[in-house]
């Protein structure tokens, strides 16, 4: 274990536990703020939401291999652990949980796997098949390590948050997950360890997402119920980047991520796209407002301004 003023790292298993269970003993609540390192705002903004609702706040840096198909980037993914360690020390984290993939697997390929395979087979699993059993299986894991009492994730990764919801409801795990806005840059590109392999040019291409998210945004509000017609006005808008290829935009129910019929109330938008060498990723909440009848318009649903 080796400290800095306000933060302490640990490697182990055995030693965080002890750390924690020492903590509960005593009453104290355990915020949890799980992530891979290469820390941003993103990331500090988790960690102060935990820092203020929890005594103590622990964050895990690990780049889990499980989650990462043969093909991906395990071991070019951006690593900064002294730059991480004071990021995590001035957002308020007491306890960081660096642990080797051999803390982690100790034998190996794991042979029980976490799976939430309704969730997951979707959008994001359905170009990444193996990464959210890896993620399930991971934070399943850290769970249990530190038995948080909170937990911090981003809405940025927006089907992994429901997942991890859907997995500590079907499994009783005794721990409440935090769902934290998207932190964005200054163009609206949300932050992500990943950016850090844009080029210059692709860097200034990336706010297309969020331009295709805000047109999505805007049509719902606008009244479009058509699921199609929201996908297609993400689309063009991606199309019109000629350094984005798109991937998937969707229109989905924000709990089941079911693709609905019709808009009606709230939905959540999904989109991602290849710039270069990263997919990036990015939603938003978007709401269809039901018109109220005017209370003398007889059940019509006709409003007052209506000119019939
Ligand atoms: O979102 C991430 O950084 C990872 O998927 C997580 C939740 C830390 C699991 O490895």
């Amino acid at each position: 274990m080796s400290a800095t003023s306000g933060i302490e790292t640990v490697g182990t298993i055995t030693e965080l536990r002890r750390r924690l269970e020492a903590e509960r003993a005593t009453g104290r609540t355990v915020g949890f703020v799980p992530t891979m390192g290469y820390l941003h705002d993103g990331h500090a903004s988790l960690m102060r939401a935990a820092a203020a609702e929890n005594d103590v706040v622990v964050s895990s840096i690990f780049v889990n291999p499980l989650q990462f198909a043969a093909d991906e980037d395990l071991d070019d993914y951006p690593r900064d652990i002294e730059r991480d360690t004071a990021l995590a020390e001035a957002n308020g984290v007491r306890l960081l949980f660096v642990p080797s993939v051999t803390e982690m697997y100790p034998r190996g390929p794991v042979d029980t796997v976490v799976a939430v395979p309704e969730l997951a087979r979707r959008w994001e699993g359905a170009t990444r098949p193996t990464h959210f059993d890896g993620v399930a299986t991971v934070v399943s894991k850290l769970f249990n390590i530190s038995g948080a009492c909170r937990a911090y994730f981003g809405e940025k990764d927006y089907q992994q948050l429901q997942i991890i919801r859907r997995m500590v409801d079907d499994l009783s795990i005794p721990v409440e997950v935090k769902g934290c806005p998207i932190v964005r840059e200054a163009d609206g590109v949300a932050m992500s360890s990943r950016n850090s392999y844009l080029t210059p040019e692709q860097r200034a291409a990336a706010p297309v997402l969020r331009r295709a998210l805000d047109a999505g945004v805007a049509a719902v509000a606008d009244g479009q119920a058509d699921p199609t017609a929201v996908i297609r006005t993400m689309a063009d808008v991606v199309a019109a980047e000629p350094l984005a290829a798109l991937d998937y935009a969707a229109v989905v129910d924000p709990a089941t991520l079911a693709a609905p019929a019709t808009i009606d109330g709230e939905v959540r938008l999904l989109i991602a796209a290849q710039i270069g060498r990263p997919r990036l990723i990015d939603n938003a909440g978007a709401t269809m407002e039901t018109p109220v009848p005017a209370p003398d318009a007889g059940g019509t649903g006709l409003s007052v301004e209506d000119p019939r």
